[in-house]
């Protein structure tokens, strides 16, 4: 089966497999876990904060970011698509307590004159806006990437009105490779971020979340009340450390393949995809056309060996990563070829 759903159905390397074999086993909640703390400070690192917290996934470092941000008051601006609004099961509202204004938004970006109209400051009768949210890549709109510029843009108008900025960058180096920068450049312009190793970095378990000492040690808290404490988790911390020294260069692979993708299906019919949209490593095709749903798509392609999925009725979703290389994008633009031909009359 090739799988083109998702990238977090990556194996890991033989490199963390060893890395995982050796590695500590101390008590992260108690003691420290000397691995943990090491991917925690390269984190730290990679993203020019001062501090990092590793949890089991992405969800709950929103989560707790969340938490931690807000302390359980006030109102959450984000962008209309975003995952936390979207995907995460209203944990910002069923478990964070805050309430949320979705902020329209293009390619992932919220229109900066919309969100500056819905901060609101604190009052007699409201809690006002407490946290300000970013994505980047943007899974929703395809992988598309945050501007630098916009970024740095919310950023200071958060600040003017004293509001934190929480990133969630579950991609941030995909984000990067794109942006040709290091995840800092992006990181300096939101008080928090947090990404993903298990995504097309190919490690098994894990999300980090960073931002200062004083944020992460508060978050600390937070995460255990979420259940967050992972206890002997330097095996898994191990594969995340090698996820960061050995797999964020070859990203720009992923994201060629998912271009090569989505040339081989602007070429089937122009209507499909805009190759030149294709930032990162998802592709969406909008296969509404044919008369036929995504879903149906989908099990056409499942028939053919290749697993993708509905982005909503009408689209599917691509999503490229380290197994799949020329062969898999060739194999999946025939079978899109062959689909669309006998959908297609
Ligand atoms: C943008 C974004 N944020 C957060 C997450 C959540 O990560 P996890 O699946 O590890 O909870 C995802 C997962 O796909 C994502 O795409």
């Amino acid at each position: 089966m090739i799988d083109l759903r998702t990238d977090t159905v990556t194996q890991p390397t033989a490199a963390m497999l060893a890395a995982m074999q050796q590695a500590t086993q101390g008590d992260d909640s108690r003691d420290g876990d000397p691995t943990v703390m090491r991917l925690e400070a390269l984190s730290a690192e990679r993203t020019g904060k001062e501090a990092g917290l590793y949890m089991p996934s992405g969800t709950m470092t929103n989560l707790v970011a969340v938490l931690a941000h807000t302390s359980r008051a006030g109102e959450v601006l984000l962008e209309r698509g975003a995952h936390m609004l979207n995907t995460e099961l209203g944990g910002l509202s069923a478990v964070a307590g805050v309430y949320y204004k979705a902020i329209p938004g293009t390619r992932g970006a919220m229109d900066e004159d919309l969100l500056r109209e819905a901060v609101r400051p604190m009052t007699r009768n409201n809690f006002g806006t407490a946290l300000i949210c970013m994505e980047t890549t943007h899974n929703g709109a395809g992988g598309s990437v945050l501007p630098l510029a916009h970024m740095q843009r919310v950023h200071a108008l958060a600040r003017e009105r004293g509001i934190a900025v929480h990133t969630d960058g579950a991609r941030l180096f995909n984000a990067a490779t794109a942006l040709g920068v290091p995840a800092a450049e992006i990181a300096r312009h939101t008080d928090s971020v947090c990404f993903c190793v298990s995504k097309g970095l190919s490690a098994p378990v894990g999300s980090v979340l960073c931002g200062t000492r004083d944020f992460i040690e508060r978050a600390r808290a937070f995460r255990r009340m979420v259940g967050g404490n992972m206890r002997q988790a330097g095996s898994i911390a191990a594969a995340g450390i090698v996820a960061l020294e050995t797999m964020v260069d070859r990203l720009k692979d992923d994201h060629a393949a998912a271009k090569r993708l989505a040339a081989g299906f602007h070429a089937i019919d122009a209507s499909l995809t805009d190759p030149a949209g294709v930032e990162t490593n998802i592709v969406r095709a909008n296969v509404g056309a044919s008369g036929r749903s995504a879903a149906q798509w989908a099990e056409d392609f499942r028939a053919r060996g290749i697993a993708v999925s509905p982005a909503d009725t009408r689209s599917l979703r691509f999503v490229t990563h380290r197994h799949i290389g020329d062969a898999e994008v060739d194999a999946a633009i025939a079978a899109f070829a062959e689909i669309w031909k006998s959908s297609v009359r």
